[in-house]
């Protein structure tokens, strides 16, 4: 392949300590995170790269940050499974900019002890009041050295200079490389399906579940049944994520669907359905589910 300007960020990327990708849907992010990584393995850095696009992952189930820590090249061909996982609930982070914000910093600060080089991969909400919160306050917890802006038209200049004006940051904007095609909406629902499909493959487990572990706690007399196929994220002892599972709600009292319930201490509650059989989703809000507003 020939040098292209993307290999002059993607070195700048391999030398710094917390990098932060920032760009729309297909604008080069994830490939730009494997390169630099590529670079800075080949000159004997450790890598971890947060995957907090939760609605493309890559590391990691949609709807969870994912964290992965990278030792040699070769490593990088298993990019797939995570070593760490922290539930946002929703794959459309605008609604959760909380919980997206703040798994995406405990991820990155547990990477900083793991690795000589973070690099963080961020959602495609790159605009918008939504978009600017997001990235501001990534921005702010995350506290990156570099920051990398893949830009298809003007769309990144709002949130750069807010980044570089308010929290001083030094950041670089480039051109998306123009022969990327995005995917079409359609091959991208597929893409989720698919990714949904691999976190809740067979065989899956259907534990009895009680009203009293779930985050946040249920209220007195919930009907249980407002609960079905809503996802939730299967939680350790620790804060950490073990993977995804799904209620339902049977004659014998609500029950969750996961192939991760070994060592589940208790479940997060999200703010997207699941069906158990097409795995398409929606977008549901807690509060309505759980008080009717
Ligand atoms: N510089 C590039 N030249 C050609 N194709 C690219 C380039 N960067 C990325 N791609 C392709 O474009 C698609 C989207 O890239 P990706 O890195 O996944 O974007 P993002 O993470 O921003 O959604 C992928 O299929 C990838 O192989
Ligand atoms: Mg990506």
């Amino acid at each position: 392949m020939s040098e292209t300007s993307h290999d002059g960020v993607a070195r700048e990327v391999s030398r710094a300590t917390v990098a932060m990708l920032m760009g729309s849907v297909d604008t080069g992010k994830t490939t730009l995170a494997l390169n630099a990584a590529r670079l800075a393995l080949g000159a004997g850095r450790t890598v971890a790269i947060v995957d907090a696009d939760v609605g493309n992952s890559t590391i990691g189930p949609p709807a969870c940050v994912g964290l992965k820590v990278f030792r040699a090249v070769e490593d990088l061909e298993e990019i797939g499974t995570p070593d760490r996982l922290h539930f946002v609930g929703t794959i459309t982070p605008a609604r959760l900019v909380l919980q997206q914000v703040v798994a995406t910093a405990a991820m990155v600060d547990l990477a900083r002890e793991m690795a000589d080089l973070v690099i963080l991969d961020t959602t495609a909400v790159v605009s918008g009041v939504a978009g600017e919160t997001l990235k501001y306050h990534k921005a702010e917890l995350c506290r990156p050295d570099k920051v990398i802006a893949l830009q298809r038209g003007g769309e990144m200049e709002p949130v750069v200079g807010m980044l570089r004006r308010f929290l001083g940051l030094e950041v670089t904007v480039t051109p998306a490389d123009p022969n990327v095609m995005p995917l079409s909406p359609d091959a991208r629902a597929q893409k989720r399906t698919d990714a949904f499909a691999r976190a809740l493959a067979p065989p899956l487990d259907r534990w009895k579940v009680r009203p009293t572990v779930f985050a946040p706690t249920l209220p007195m007399g919930l009907n249980l049944g407002r609960l079905d196929h809503v996802l939730v994220g299967v939680q350790d002892e620790g804060g950490g994520c073990l993977g995804l599972g799904i209620l339902t709600n049977e004659e014998d009292g609500l029950r969750v669907m996961t192939n991760t319930g070994e060592g589940m201490k208790g479940l997060r509650l999200g703010s997207m359905k699941l069906d158990p059989v097409t795995l398409e989703s929606s977008v549901i809000s807690l509060r309505e589910v759980m008080f009717g507003i």
